[in-house]
C-alpha cells in the first residue's frame, strides 16, 4: 500500500482511538467513537467539496485547493495534471499559430475545407487566386465560390491522383494547377498555385516546333526533288560523284522523315481533338498486314487474328499511323525467320490491340523510356534502319487521344509484345458485312 493510504489509515484508527477514550472517560466510549468517525467523514466531505468546486469553476482559472494528507496527495497530482496539459496546450497552439503564419505568406493559395465540406480557414493568396476572402467566406460551399463546371466535376468525383488545371476565377489570364489532398476525418487541404509562366513556355516550346518543322518542310522538299532528279541520271553523273549524290539522297529523306513526324507530333499535341468517327479496325489492320508483308519481304511470317466485329471511336488516320509504327517496329526488330502476331480482341478491359514478335527484344531498364522523344535502344542501329525515335512517341499521343493505353512486354532475345488497351466506352460492336479475316 501507498504510505500515505498508511498515513490516512493511522489518522483513521487514531480518531477513532480518542473518540473512544473520550467517551470512556464520559461513561459513552462507543458514542466517543461514533463522534471521532463522524469528524473524520465531515472533514472528508469538505475536501470532496473544494475538489467539485475546482472541476466546475477550472475553466476560470481557479487554482487546485490546498490539502495535507491523502486529499494533499491527489491535489499535488491533479495541480502536475494541469501543469503537463496547460504546457502541452501551448506547445500545439504555437504550433498551429507557426503553421497558419507560414501558410498565410504562402505564394500559393491554401484552403482547409471542414467535414462537411465548408471553408474552414484560407491564407491570404486564395483571395488573389481563387477569389476566397477569409474569414468573410468561412462556412461556405466551395461549388458557391468556384463556378468552373469542369472543376466542380473533378471536385465530387473524388479521385485526385492528377492535379488540376484551370483558369484563376479572378483573372482569367492566370491558369492555375489546383491540387486535392484528403487528410483527417473526411477533411481536405486544396493548394493552388499560379502555372501560368509554365503553361506559357510549354505553348511557345509547341509553337516553335510545330514551326520550325514546318518551315524546314518546303526547302527539303525542293532539296529532295533535285536530288531525286539527280538520282534518275545517275549514269551521267561521274564516278567519284555518284556515292555521295546517293548518300545525300538518303539523308535528305530521312530528314524528310524526321520533319513529318515532328509536325505529326505537334499536331497530335495542340490539335483538338478531330471529330470522332466509327473505325472498322478489322479493315484497317487487314491494310497494315499487307504493309508489313511488303517491308518484310518474305521474311517472317506474319499473322493477323481480328474480332470481325469489333470497331472503335476515334480517328481513322490517327490511329493507322501508331498502329503502323507498333507494325513496322515490330518487323524492323525481328530477324529473319521470325513471327509476327498481330492481335485485336475484347475483353472485359476493353479492346486490345496486340503486335508480338520474336524478335531482338528490349532490355527491362529501357522500357519505360521508349515512349520518350528520340529515345533509341541502339542509336546507330535505328539510325541505319531509317528510324527516327519518335514513332512511339507518336504512338503514346495518339493513345492518349484515345483515353487508351500502351503496355510493353519484352524479354531480351525472346521477342516483344506492344498492346494498346482501349476503354469499353469507345468500342463499338457493329456487325460489319462478312469479310474473310486473313490469318
Ligand atoms: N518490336 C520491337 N522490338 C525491339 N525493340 C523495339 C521494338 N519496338 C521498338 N523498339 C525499340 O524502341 C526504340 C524506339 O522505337 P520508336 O518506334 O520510337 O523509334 P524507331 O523505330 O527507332 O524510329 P521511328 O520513329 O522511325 O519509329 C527503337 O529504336 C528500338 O530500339
Ligand atoms: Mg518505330
Amino acid at each position: 500500500m501507498h504510505p500515505s493510504v498508511w498515513r490516512e489509515f493511522w489518522v483513521i484508527v487514531t480518531i477513532v482511538a480518542g473518540g473512544l477514550l473520550l467517551g470512556l472517560i464520559l461513561g459513552r466510549p462507543f458514542l466517543g467513537a461514533a463522534a471521532g468517525l463522524i469528524l473524520y467523514i465531515g472533514a472528508n466531505l469538505r475536501q470532496l467539496h473544494l475538489l467539485h468546486r475546482w472541476l466546475l469553476n477550472r475553466r476560470r482559472g481557479e487554482e487546485v485547493p490546498e490539502a495535507e494528507g491523502l486529499w494533499g496527495d491527489v491535489f499535488k497530482e491533479i495541480r502536475k495534471l494541469v501543469r503537463q496539459s496547460g504546457q502541452r496546450e501551448d506547445r500545439l497552439t504555437g504550433m498551429i499559430e507557426r503553421f497558419q503564419s507560414a501558410a498565410a505568406v504562402m505564394p500559393d493559395a491554401v484552403v482547409i475545407m471542414a467535414q462537411h465540406g465548408e471553408i474552414e480557414w484560407a491564407n491570404s493568396a486564395a483571395r488573389r487566386l481563387l477569389g476566397i476572402h477569409f474569414p468573410r467566406d468561412a462556412g461556405m460551399r466551395l461549388s458557391n465560390l468556384l463556378r468552373d463546371p469542369d472543376f466542380t466535376r473533378y471536385y465530387q468525383g473524388g479521385d485526385y491522383s492528377e492535379p488540376f488545371e484551370m483558369p484563376s476565377p479572378s483573372n482569367l489570364d492566370v491558369t492555375l494547377q489546383v491540387q486535392v489532398i484528403p487528410f483527417g476525418a473526411s477533411q481536405k487541404l486544396i493548394l493552388a498555385r499560379d502555372v501560368t509562366r509554365v503553361v506559357q513556355l510549354e505553348q511557345m516550346r509547341r509553337t516553335f516546333v510545330a514551326n520550325a518543322s514546318h518551315e524546314l518542310r518546303t526547302p527539303l522538299t525542293v532539296l529532295s526533288g533535285y536530288l531525286e532528279t539527280l538520282h534518275g541520271m545517275e549514269a551521267e553523273l561521274p564516278e567519284s560523284l555518284r556515292q555521295h549524290f546517293a548518300t545525300m539522297h538518303e539523308q535528305a529523306t530521312r530528314m524528310q522523315r524526321l520533319v513529318n513526324d515532328l509536325l505529326t507530333l505537334s499536331r497530335l499535341e495542340t490539335a483538338p481533338r478531330t471529330r470522332e468517327e466509327p473505325v472498322d479496325v478489322p479493315a484497317l489492320l487487314a491494310g497494315l498486314r499487307e504493309q508489313a508483308e511488303l517491308l518484310s519481304a518474305g521474311n517472317h511470317a506474319i499473322t493477323l487474328e481480328a474480332q470481325p466485329d469489333l470497331s472503335l471511336l476515334g480517328s481513322r488516320d490517327e490511329l493507322h499511323s501508331a498502329f503502323s509504327n507498333l507494325v513496322n517496329n515490330a518487323v524492323r526488330h525481328t530477324a529473319k525467320g521470325g513471327a509476327i502476331r498481330l492481335r485485336w480482341v475484347a475483353d472485359r478491359e476493353g479492346a486490345k490491340f496486340s503486335v508480338e514478335d520474336t524478335g531482338e527484344g528490349i532490355a527491362p531498364e529501357h522500357i519505360p523510356h521508349l515512349t520518350e522523344r528520340f529515345y533509341r535502344v541502339d542509336t546507330a542501329r535505328s539510325r541505319a534502319s531509317g528510324g527516327t525515335g519518335l514513332g512511339l512517341s507518336i504512338v503514346k499521343h495518339v493513345l492518349l487521344r484515345h483515353d487508351a493505353e500502351l503496355r510493353i512486354a519484352s524479354e531480351l532475345g525472346q521477342g516483344s509484345v506492344f498492346t494498346c488497351v482501349f476503354p469499353g466506352s469507345r468500342v463499338i460492336r457493329a456487325e460489319i458485312p462478312a469479310r474473310a479475316t486473313p490469318a
